[in-house]
């Protein structure tokens, strides 16, 4: 009897345990963890409390982690402002110091002494301060009735007052952005180092190590990490670059886990995401996937592939096309892995599931119903009008972006536009001259023409004739509707093909000059491209994502009430502090391929293959890695290299901490995984998992591989 009840109710423990999922998704405001998400970060293994994460009154997490140059994450990991953050994040300043005798980005660079460290102008570091709702003084002015213009104008009035009077420092900034779509607003008080140096990183062959054959894939083995410098007046406050700047002593700095993870372990990440989508509706996602993600793909596989064949064959165009090559693969290769992702996930159907039960719990509630009744679908269907120009928007700009010539006649307009409206100068004219100059180094006119005919022949055959514009109608069926004859004519005649041409044009008297541009087949064809998709597409494109910014913020608050207590919302990202939690956990990405969470120098070994630009390794950490000499930092022989877990993160989230249970700094994110990159738009666990380097390989290749020991021994290390 007793034994069976006492088995009845194992059992019946067991299946509650098994049932409660935790919740990985989210990048959660820190402010709001003791209210939303701490009980179940304790559930999920964390042993501190959120108040050791963000606190006003005392030092906390939050004061170790900053906005890196606006565009990255990084964190103070020792009381001398020492900063860690990506190399891919390092990677300008890094190049702007490398020279012929001083590649740091091909040997690497360790500052020996603090006078080596070097600065690097315009880069910054931020912190967050306090974080406030201002919703309330925000909206007081907002009437019912007005129209989404008026009620922006009168919003942004109330902001300027707002920072106005806000308390704070002298040397602090306030800045206020929109969250949940314009339903509440929140005040950050920031405080702004301006002189920040850089203090060490890695050979490209560690730092970069995979580079785009590697990005966004698992398994992972690169050392993706570099280290700076926060430098403040000797009063510890923000500075402008001087000499006699002092190291910062931080509120907080992160100590150093050297325990590693295992699988299960809670993890948690805290940095800048930048911009996520989390809320839109079915139709928005599947335009997403099927329209917009497929256009730019499209687009971008033929330039691509074009660029890649040349780069083969010529080592010249190698050189000149690497950098175009990289950033526009960068998200050719997240797209793919977006649509994949919802498709292999069910994404579209999971979010019409999602609408059914909204509107079942609408439809139950009178109030609500009253309120919010008809919304989703109008947005739906404001999403299906949007669909044809948005998709034009889209060819329309990777057109542009990508063939060079498209985008050399915009740079000239530019210019144009700016005299027009100052007047011609030398000094103006050498700046443009300058400008050209740089784009014009790493152009080859015979590649961009097959760039142009490829492109061109997509954009023709996708856009339909009525949007692409007269203009461009008239120049196409000039060229019996081939963009090999157009390109032809455009590439024999146009200036915009060389730096001397462009020039030799700009410097003739204005009349002439105006003579000459309306003369040239790529000034043309630039302009009824312009103009086609001024007059066809912009108008009714911003008319429609008006009347959708209004629904999709009515929308997200209806999300809110109606699926309360059922659902904790986070806002989407839009680069303010966030901290997103999940576990170590491996994936499985398709059918008989399991994925491990770890990997290890091993894996950097199996990949090394010898002077390949991609998957070189330095003879050093061969030689460290054939002795197994890995000093402290190793596990049992072998040196690990990086995991992964099932954190929400996005782009911005580079250079962010990943911390354990206490807190303590066991890596740095710097990377998804491909399958997972739609969790932009619709997050799930089964296959979302986020990269990082274990903080333990940083140490060794800092230490052992570099020898730079001087500052391991300025960090705090637990074990
Ligand atoms: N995919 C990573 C991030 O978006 C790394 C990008 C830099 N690395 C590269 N090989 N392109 O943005
Ligand atoms: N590499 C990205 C960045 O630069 C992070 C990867 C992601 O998008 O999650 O921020």
């Amino acid at each position: 009897m007793l034994q069976n009840s006492v088995k009845k109710w194992l059992l019946l423990a067991l299946l509650v345990l098994s049932q409660h999922v935790y919740a990985t998704e989210g990048m959660w405001l820190p402010q709001l963890l003791s209210n939303l998400n701490e009980k179940e970060m304790k559930g999920m293994g964390m042993k501190i409390n959120a108040s050791d994460i963000y606190n006003i009154n005392k030092g906390s997490l939050k004061d170790a982690i900053v906005s890196f140059g606006g565009f990255c994450t990084a964190e103070v990991i020792s009381s001398q402002g020492l900063l860690l953050t990506n190399h891919h994040c390092g990677y300008d300043a890094i190049q702007k110091h490398s020279s012929l005798e001083h590649n740091y980005l091909e040997n690497g660079f360790w500052a020996r002494t603090a006078a080596e460290e070097l600065p690097n102008p315009g880069l910054t570091a931020t912190f967050i301060v306090r974080i406030d709702d201002v919703t309330k003084a925000a909206v007081a002015d907002v009437k019912p009735g007005m129209t989404e213009k008026e009620r922006q104008s009168a919003i942004d009035k109330r902001l300027e007052i707002i920072k106005q009077q806000v308390k704070k420092e002298s040397w602090q900034d306030a800045m206020i952005k929109p969250f949940f779509e314009g339903n509440k607003y929140y005040l950050f008080v920031t405080e702004t180092y301006k002189d920040v140096r850089l203090v060490g990183t890695p050979p490209s062959s560690i730092g970069k190590f995979g580079s785009d054959t590697d990005n966004w894939v698992w398994p992972r083995h690169t050392g993706d990490f570099s280290m700076f410098r926060i430098y403040a007046g000797k009063d510890g406050k923000p500075a402008p670059y001087s000499a006699d700047n002092v190291p910062l002593k931080p509120k907080y700095f992160l100590p150093i886990s050297m325990k590693g993870v295992k699988k299960d372990d809670f993890t948690m990440v805290m940095g800048f995401p930048g911009r996520t989508t989390e809320y839109l509706p079915s139709e928005a996602v599947k335009q997403t996937v099927e329209v917009l993600d497929f256009a730019k793909v499209e687009m971008r596989d033929a330039a691509l592939k074009i660029w890649d064949g040349y780069m083969r064959k010529n080592e010249q165009i190698k050189i000149q096309y690497a950098a175009k090559f990289a950033s526009t693969a960068n998200y050719w290769k997240k797209w793919q892995g977006e649509m994949l992702g919802i498709k292999k996930t069910d994404g579209i159907a999971k979010k019409q599931r999602y609408e059914a039960e909204y509107n079942k719990l609408l439809n139950a509630n009178p109030a609500l119903k009253q309120q919010y009744g008809g919304v989703l679908d109008t947005l739906n269907a404001l999403y299906v009008k949007i669909n044809p120009y948005a998709q034009n928007r889209d060819y329309y700009s990777e057109l542009t972006k990508n063939v060079e010539l498209l985008s050399a006649a915009d740079k000239l307009f530019d210019y144009l536009d700016k005299m027009n409206a100052n007047g011609s100068s030398d000094d103006s004219r050498n700046k443009f001259a300058g400008t050209m100059q740089d784009f014009y180094k790493n152009y080859n006119p015979g590649v961009d023409k097959d760039v142009f005919v490829s492109l061109v022949d997509i954009y023709t055959k996708r856009v339909p004739e009525n949007l692409r514009g007269s203009l461009f109608n008239n120049i196409w069926s000039a060229s019996g509707n081939s963009s090999k004859t157009l390109a032809d004519n455009v590439y024999a005649t146009s200036a915009l093909t060389a730096h001397a041409k462009v020039m030799k044009l700009v410097q003739l008297p204005q009349e002439e000059m105006i003579a000459a541009l309306r003369k040239d087949l790529g000034v043309q064809l630039a302009i009824a491209l312009h103009e086609g998709f001024k007059e066809n597409v912009a108008p009714q494109l911003s008319a429609l994502q008006l009347q959708i910014n209004d629904r999709q913020r009515t929308y997200m608050q209806a999300q809110m009430d109606v699926l309360a207590g059922k659902k904790n919302f986070y806002p989407d990202a839009n680069s303010t502090l966030r901290v997103t939690y999940g576990k170590v956990d491996g994936y499985s990405p398709k059918d008989g391929v399991d994925y491990d969470y770890y990997t290890w120098l091993d894996g950097v070994m199996e990949k090394y293959i010898p002077g390949d630009y991609e998957f070189d390794v330095p003879a050093k950490l061969i030689e460290l890695y054939k002795k197994k000499d890995y000093g402290r930092y190793g596990v049992n022989g072998k040196m690990p290299v990086c995991f992964i877990a099932s954190n929400h993160t996005t782009g911005g989230n580079s250079g962010s901490p990943a911390l354990n249970a206490y807190g303590q700094l066991i890596g740095l994110n710097f990377d998804r995984t491909w399958e997972g990159t739609m969790s932009d738009i619709n997050y799930d666990p089964s296959i979302c998992r986020n990269i990082m380097v274990d903080i333990r390989y940083v140490l060794f290749i800092v230490d052992k591989f570099a020898g730079c020991t001087r500052l391991v021994d300025e960090m705090k290390l637990v074990n």
